[in-house]
């Protein structure tokens, strides 16, 4: 089996294709190195190719046919919501234009079966416990919106071109299966609080007066070792006959708070951690936690690890990498 993983240098993409060659499959790893490191791949092929460029598709058909490649994950794409909002060209014509490629080249070369990052953000602002696969996406910016407009192509290119697609809905990841594939951008709460603490400053609350329990904002934290086997389960479930359902939700179905979060941490480091409380930050839903039931029926997939071993890898992955 050949897998072609595009952005496969980046920080989950790597953890993918790190356990995909442990288990013997051959991999092309397709990066632009932009945000990837090509330190990060090791056990695969590196084709250094930007999927945004005028003969990308040609040549990743070209990669594909020449490496026998039958299925392709697809992870690049740009993912700061702050970023799309102010700039949502680069989301329109990265994100969606890049996966518009991918897509025809897979066509082009045959190739079946496609997983896609999707993400959370394709929800918005969800007022339930559990959000379940079954709501409505309502993408409250450009980048959520990316994602969504995604999920629509791989359902054209299914009924195009007879392939077999999974979108995986990650929650929030983190953490680090091996140091050398830690996510090193500071852009999410744990390495935003980790970045402080090595400064140190005082990490800050997005807002306090929530209507939850400690009053922070409550999220669903993958570690990134469990997103990666859902999409070795992903692979394996569009190999298989049977393929019920086409999104799926990834997280662990328990929520924690910005305070637990930075609990967690101060347990970690073993450093007392004072807060400072700043106001919210626009846009962010009090809770969202993941409706765990589709993929663990569908996958027979479901995270094994808590929040303290996400936090605790990405505090190791700072002091051993
Ligand atoms: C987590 C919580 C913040 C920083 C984003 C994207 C989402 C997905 C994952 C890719 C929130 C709070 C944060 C800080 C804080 N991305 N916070 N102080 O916003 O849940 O999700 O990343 O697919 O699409 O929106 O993640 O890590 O930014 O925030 O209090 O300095 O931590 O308010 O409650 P978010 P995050």
């Amino acid at each position: 089996m050949t897998t072609l993983v595009v952005g496969g240098a980046g920080y989950i993409g790597s953890h993918v294709v790190r356990l995909l060659s442990e288990r013997g499959e051959h991999v092309v790893v397709v990066d632009d190195l932009s945000t990837g490191f090509r330190e990060r791949v090791t056990g695969a092929d590196l084709v250094e190719l930007d999927i945004t460029a005028p003969d990308a598709r040609e040549k990743l058909a070209f990669h594909l046919r020449a490496s026998g490649a039958d299925s392709v994950i697809h992870f690049a794409a740009h993912k700061q919501v702050g970023e799309s909002v102010a700039n949502p060209e680069l989301y329109w014509h990265d994100n969606i234009a890049g996966l518009a490629t991918v897509l025809a080249a897979c066509a082009n070369a045959e190739v079946r079966d496609v997983v896609f990052s999707s993400s959370a953000a394709v929800y918005g602002m969800p007022d339930v416990e559990l959000v379940t696969e079954e709501l409505d996406p309502r993408p409250i910016n450009p980048y959520g919106a990316t994602k969504y407009v995604g999920e629509w192509m791989l359902t054209d290119a299914e009924r195009a071109h007879d392939m077999r697609t999974v979108a995986l809905r990650y929650f929030n990841v983190a953490g680090a299966g091996w140091p050398e594939l830690a996510d090193t951008q500071v852009m999410n709460l744990v390495p935003i609080v980790l970045d402080a603490l090595a400064a140190g400053r005082a990490p800050i609350v997005f807002g306090d007066d929530y209507d939850t329990p400690d009053g922070t904002c409550i999220r669903d934290y993958v570690h990134v070792l469990d997103l990666a086997e859902a999409h070795i389960a992903a692979l394996d479930y569009l190999r298989g006959d049977e393929r019920p359902h086409r999104v799926l939700n990834v997280g662990t179905g328990t929520g924690s708070s910005v305070l637990e979060v930075i609990d967690a941490i101060s347990r970690a480091t073993g450093q007392e951690i004072t807060p400072e409380i700043g106001p919210r930050r626009a846009g962010d839903p009090a809770k969202l936690v993941c409706s765990t039931d589709r993929i663990r029926g569908s996958l027979g997939w479901e995270s094994s690890r808590t929040l303290d071993d996400i936090v605790e890898s990405a505090v190791a992955a700072r002091r051993d990498a």
